[in-house]
């Protein structure tokens, strides 16, 4: 089957606008906030109504692709990914960044194609910034091309990473430690709270690297493809073969930032997705 990429493309770029619209209408305001899997993994009654709208505009326009969206995972769907187009969502990523009215927010839409993601469309609503990607064609942020920095070496890097919504006592400490060792061994960490925010700073070259173990496939597919297009190496924090279902990635300018981060953490275990 041929695939038209520009059209999906085009057709996530409308709809992740939308959906921007939708966020907007509802940041300034009093948030309704339910908790999931610990009492700091939030979602609000946005999350649920902007994915509801992005699936359904999707569906509309291309019946037989799949989904996996974050909301509805969480309410019980199967995270099942296959070789069918499969458009993958995260409605708000950086959900607490958007209870607590910090801009960092951005809604995310990628599309996978036999499993390998083909277009990657990230937009933060509150400062209008659309970061864009498809496979072989370049990255972009409101339509200008960006690319990662040429950084090499951990000890000049500035690293992004996150603490994460996970109140597990094993899984916190382990996090801290290796954020302890990411800060004697470079210029400094920064948690934007949002992993494709954070992904998009490396895709422009603002920060060398992002490691974060406990995210989703839903929050680092399409911003994944968007740092590979801009230059950068994505993988599995142990230096291997990125594995989207994992919950765990690394992103970084170069190889050689990559491995100095892979060298000195720990691994942290979440459930696969
Ligand atoms: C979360 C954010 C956060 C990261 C968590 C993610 P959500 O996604 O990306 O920065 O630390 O691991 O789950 O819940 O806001 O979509």
């Amino acid at each position: 089957m041929d695939h038209n990429y520009q059209d999906y493309l085009k057709t996530a770029v409308e709809v992740a606008r939308k959906a921007g619209e939708m966020v907007k209408e509802s940041y300034y305001v009093d948030k309704s906030v339910c908790t999931k899997e610990s009492f700091a993994d939030l979602v609000t009654v946005t999350d649920q109504a902007v994915e509801k709208m992005i699936i359904d505009s999707l569906t509309q326009k291309y019946p037989t692709h799949k989904f996996i969206g974050e909301e509805s995972v969480s309410e019980g769907k199967k995270c099942d990914w296959t070789d069918d187009p499969t458009w993958i969502i995260d409605p708000i990523d950086g959900t607490a960044n958007f209870v607590h009215s910090i801009s960092n927010n951005c809604v995310c839409i990628g599309l996978s194609v036999n499993r390998k993601i083909v277009v990657g469309v990230v937009y933060l609503p509150i400062t209008d910034q659309m970061y864009t990607a498809v496979k072989g064609q370049g990255a972009f942020c409101n339509d200008k091309r960006i690319s990662v920095s040429k950084v090499s070496d951990l000890k000049n890097a500035m690293v992004y990473t996150e603490a994460g919504n996970s109140r597990q006592p094993e899984a916190v400490l382990t996090k801290i430690e290796n954020m302890k060792n990411i800060v004697f061994a470079s210029h400094g960490i920064r948690c934007l709270g949002s992993a494709a925010v954070n992904m998009c700073m490396i895709a422009q070259g603002s920060g060398d690297a992002y490691i974060e173990y406990g995210i989703h496939i839903w929050d680092i597919a399409a911003s994944g493809i968007i740092v590979e297009e801009a230059g950068g190496v994505l993988m599995d924090p142990s230096g291997s073969e990125v594995d989207f279902l994992s919950r765990g990635v690394l992103c970084a300018s170069t190889p050689g930032v990559a491995a100095g981060i892979s060298k000195i953490i720990k691994p942290v275990e979440f459930e696969r997705d």
